[in-house]
């Protein structure tokens, strides 16, 4: 009987070297972006209760948890400010010597070749919780612009490499590009939360971060989980007003999306693997459930095959180690 009818797959994984050999995606350490939550204060490091592993440290903690980052080959880190005061105009987040901008001088001189991003919102400054000033119970999309502008160039003033506006008000891009090319930072890159929904995944981000909102929802400016055109346009805006890197967020549910804009756009593309979808693998793996390793680089070489270039995540220490294990 001849075997020419039909096409053996199996071949080509007959063994793990000839797996090794076809396989067609692969995650780096340097693939990975490792978010940081700074405090304001000493000797602090609190856990975050809904994300086991993830840790709020003020700033004399700050430079171990990113050492241990460096020497496990990640070159990235995205830092969010948990500020000790907020009012109705966020000032906190533009303020010279906020908790992120101490954070930025301090690693910039700790680690130089780190490439430090900079979360760019007002939602952590803010005493009513929303990404812009709110006036009448509605959120304000020009006013908050310049306000933006000027947390970006505070920022960037303190050493962020580059600046991450996660506040979906439209125009912010251009906003943020033009004031920084103003003062100076031509060379500082916008990696945009171009494709941001608004997702019930960021809830542990929110005890993380105290940033919920205190009144309404986010659906004036997050935008609609069942929408997929509508992602192409905020892509092909941000791109047209200069964004540098698009990021879409949440990762999981949307792996759709990412794989669209990958197709349609040119620029590096980051996948954000948000807080819910980090608690929902630690909750089953502690029950003892799921495998949380192989599980975890499934998930992260899933996103990568999708279509993303990096990925923002909580497991980037996990996941690194895991491959260096695997080597
Ligand atoms: C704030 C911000 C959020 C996240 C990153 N920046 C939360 C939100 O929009 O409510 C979510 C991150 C996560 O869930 O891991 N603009
Ligand atoms: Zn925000």
């Amino acid at each position: 009987m001849m075997n020419g009818h039909y096409n053996r797959h199996r071949r080509l994984r007959v063994s793990g070297n000839m797996r090794a050999m076809v396989r067609e995606t692969h995650l780096h350490p340097e693939d990975f972006i490792y978010p940081i939550f700074v405090l304001e204060g000493q000797n602090k490091k609190y856990p975050v209760a809904s994300m086991p592993g993830v840790y709020q440290v003020s700033l004399d903690y700050l430079n171990e948890e990113i050492q241990e980052a460096v020497d496990l080959g990640i070159k990235s880190v995205i830092v969010f400010g948990v500020p000790a005061e907020k009012d109705e105009v966020g000032s906190q987040a533009y303020c010279d010597t906020g908790i992120v901008q101490r954070a930025l001088s301090q690693l910039k001189e700790a680690f130089p070749d780190t490439v430090l991003i900079a979360d760019t919102c007002l939602c952590q400054y803010t005493d009513h919780g929303h990404c812009g000033i709110v006036k009448e119970g509605k959120v304000l999309n020009d006013p908050t612009l310049q306000l933006l502008a000027a947390t970006a160039v505070s920022q960037a003033k303190a050493g962020a490499d580059i600046i991450a506006p996660s506040n979906m008000m439209d125009g912010f891009v251009a906003a943020i590009r033009s004031a920084l090319d103003e003062a100076g930072f031509e060379d500082v890159p916008v990696m945009s939360y171009a494709v941001k929904y608004s997702s019930a995944y960021y809830g542990p981000f929110r005890d993380a971060a105290h940033s919920s909102p205190q009144f309404g929802d986010r659906k004036t400016y997050q935008m609609d989980p069942a929408n997929r055109l509508e992602a192409l346009r905020e892509a092909e805006s941000d791109t047209a007003e200069g964004a540098d890197f698009l990021i879409i967020k949440p990762a999981l549910a949307y792996l759709d999306i990412i794989r669209d804009v990958k197709n349609q756009h040119n620029l590096p593309l980051v996948a954000y693997n948000v807080s819910g979808e980090y608690s929902m693998i630690k909750a089953a793996a502690e029950n003892g459930w799921i495998d949380e390793r192989a599980i975890v680089l499934e998930m992260l070489t899933g996103m990568k095959r999708a279509g993303a270039d990096l990925i923002i995540t909580y497991f980037a220490k996990d996941a690194a180690r895991w491959l260096k294990d695997n080597e």
